[in-house]
């Protein structure tokens, strides 16, 4: 098995509202999507990184990657949509990639990615036939509004699953699915639209995306109580 991680890190953070896109703001000294390259950079398994930024983008250079020789591609490649990117780094790889290889997909701003996150995630498809993502079930209650702001109903959080990543499928797979099904917000839902039933690996809250400018105090958080 080969394992190749592709880091969609094109956007431009336009919730977080920041002078720049959010994935180049500073989090624990760090550039911000640093972090989650570093986490996939120490997985022995894990061949290739793939970052995939804008073709305007102007933060990438300003910073140095040295740390991360020889495991590090940068592809200039980004897309409307995440989905797009994603599609166009596929596209680029072409024929480094094999059919049956394994890709790992990581939202740069899932900045606080632990190492065991993606131990799991291999350990529990190593053998899939479909492939899967990490993901964590919903502890909250879920209301439905109407056009006014009000409950309309409640529904029930029982098999509720909020969605993370890396999620992982075979190169092959995940290129078919994302031609056929472009108007996804993640890889599963591609596979889904194909008919396939991806496995959800439960994982926890530190590996939330980094949306809003409160999140990055908690980031940070995270990110300084593991390296004691
Ligand atoms: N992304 C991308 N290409 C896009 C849009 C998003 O590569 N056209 C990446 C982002 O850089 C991010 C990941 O996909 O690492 C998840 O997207 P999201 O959290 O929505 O980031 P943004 O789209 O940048 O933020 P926002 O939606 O608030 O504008
Ligand atoms: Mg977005």
């Amino acid at each position: 098995n080969r394992y190749f991680a592709i880091v969609p890190a094109a956007g431009s953070g336009s919730r977080m509202g920041a002078e720049r896109p959010k994935q180049y703001l500073p989090l624990a000294g760090r550039p911000l999507i640093w972090h989650a390259l570093a986490t996939l950079c120490a997985v022995p398994e894990v061949e290739r990184v793939v970052v995939v930024i804008s073709a305007e983008d102007e933060w990438w250079v300003a910073h140095d990657w040295s740390c991360f020789d020889g495991r590090l591609q940068v592809l200039r490649a980004g897309g409307a949509t995440r989905a797009e990117t994603v599609r166009n780094a596929l596209r680029e790889l072409g024929d480094d990639l094999a059919p049956e290889d394994w890709v790992l997909v990581h939202d740069a701003a899932r900045a606080c990615l632990a190492r065991h996150h993606v131990e799991v995630l291999l350990e529990t498809l190593a053998d899939d036939p479909v492939g899967g993502l990490l993901a964590q079930p919903v502890a909250d209650t879920l209301k439905r509004s109407d056009e006014t702001g009000r409950v309309q109903q409640t529904v029930s959080r029982e098999s509720m699953w909020q969605a993370q990543t890396p999620q992982m499928f075979r190169a092959g797979l995940l290129i078919r699915a994302l031609d056929e099904k472009p108007g996804v917000t993640d890889e599963a839902g591609a596979v889904e639209a194909c008919g396939l039933a991806p496995k959800l690996v439960p994982a926890d809250a530190t590996n939330f995306k980094v949306t809003y400018p409160q999140d990055l105090a908690l980031a940070e958080l995270i990110l300084h109580s593991r390296s004691f």
